[in-house]
């Protein structure tokens, strides 16, 4: 048996492959999709008149804003329609709770912790470095954090400041939380502390490829708990429209909607009008939003479908792997703890993939046992080679094959 795995791997090695499948990318048919943003007509002025080529609407223009509040489902006085980076809006967030938060900004905390439920997104944990804040890592279950876990940690000090998820389509292994994990979630937070932030990454709030669990709108929740002024919800149309060139939106409310202003006050005179107006005018409404989403479906999912063909085949003692029904990513846990093995076997076959441990706090995973794979960002035949390359690997490191 394991003289199939070494032909195969040779067989791969002489292919000279140079796959990256590293970060979850829309591909280029995806981008082409919104081609109509390129050139589209906008007249110079919002519909209240404000003129989109000058300063002025640092929250962004009311059109955007009415747009947000459709997608995120809260009133329009909570929403602020901002860049073309979601990530932004969380890092501006974080900073403005830091040099100002209320009774005491957390720069002034002796060890301010963030609890990131893991794996996670490698970009939070590299911004909660940035300004010295502790990511305590949770585990993450089907429905949502591990809310035992979550009571538990919350008993062991008082330097937790929130906590940073992403609630659908997880990155990287696609869980949907539950309403019940978020109302639980809220009630055992902000009894910890009425300034415990929860901090919502809403990333793939409309990226779903596969018949994909219901979910009450995040704000409602929100609103039900009584938790909007400690609460920040940020999206954007990064994989909508345009990586890098869509809109942000963000809702929050009360002191938390107060810091953020401040802070961009100071930081940014006012976002991309000409920008929001285009999405507004090429969208129109959330409906023409959600059809256009069932277009990325029907590109991304098939090759989703692809990677799972292939993971299937590994032998169920090797490891499992998550079957998202939205997002950009599948996570494999090996069952051994073999990952980075994995990835350095992958990359000597020419196949580049997220080193091991970047989806926990300070790139340490605990088991070596999470690989993120991110199948969207290249061509289906380069898909089959770099996931065929993958599988090889797994078995080779699973069964500790001399190559
Ligand atoms: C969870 C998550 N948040 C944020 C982003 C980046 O979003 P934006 O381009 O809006 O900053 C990504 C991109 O991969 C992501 O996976």
């Amino acid at each position: 048996m394991h003289q199939e795995i070494i032909e195969r791997f040779n067989s791969l090695k002489e292919k000279q492959l140079s796959i990256d499948i590293t970060r979850g990318k829309p591909d280029k048919d995806q981008l082409d999709l919104s081609n109509g943003l390129i050139d589209i007509k906008i007249p110079t002025s919002s519909e209240d008149g404000v003129d989109l080529r000058n300063y002025g609407e640092p929250f962004g223009i009311i059109e955007a804003r009415k747009l947000g509040s459709e997608l995120l489902n809260a009133p329009i006085e909570n929403i602020l329609a901002g860049e073309q980076s979601s990530l932004l809006l969380t890092y501006q967030t974080v900073l403005s709770n830091f040099l100002f938060a209320e009774p005491t900004p957390w720069k002034n905390l002796e060890n301010p912790k963030i609890i990131c439920p893991v794996p996670g997104f490698d970009r939070h944990f590299m911004m909660l470095e940035d300004f010295g804040i502790e990511a305590v890592p949770i585990p993450l279950l089907d429905d949502g954090i591990d809310l035992n876990v979550f009571e538990e940690v919350l008993k062991t000090g008082d330097d937790f400041v929130g906590i940073l998820c992403v609630p659908k389509h997880s990155n990287p292994s696609g869980e949907i939380y539950s309403d019940e994990n978020l109302k639980k979630m809220f009630e055992l937070g902000s009894n910890y502390s009425d300034k415990f932030l929860f901090l919502f990454d809403h990333a793939y709030l409309i990226h779903d490829f596969l018949p994909t669990p219901e979910q009450k709108p995040l704000w409602k929740v929100v609103e039900e708990s009584k938790v909007q002024d400690q609460t920040v919800v940020t999206t954007s149309f990064s994989k909508v429209t345009f990586g890098g060139g869509g809109i942000s939106f963000m809702a929050t409310s009360g002191h938390s909607l107060d810091l953020i202003k401040k802070v961009r006050t100071t930081m940014i005179i006012c976002p991309d009008k000409l920008n929001q107006k285009r999405h507004v005018e090429f969208f129109k409404n959330v409906d023409n939003i959600k059809h256009h989403m069932k277009k990325h479906a029907e590109l991304v999912r098939p090759k989703f479908e692809i990677a799972y063909e292939y993971l299937e085949k590994l032998p169920k003692e090797c490891g499992s792997f998550s079957r998202p029904t939205g997002g950009y990513f599948i996570t494999y846990s090996t069952s051994k703890p073999v990952a980075s093995k994995v990835v350095e076997l992958c990359k000597d076959l020419g196949v580049l993939i997220t080193p091991a441990g970047s989806t926990f706090p300070k790139n340490y995973d605990p088991n070596d046992s999470v690989i993120r794979l991110a199948p969207t960002f290249v061509s289906k035949d380069e898909l089959v080679d770099a996931m065929n390359a993958f599988i090889t690997c797994v078995e080779v490191a699973h069964f500790g094959i001399n190559i």
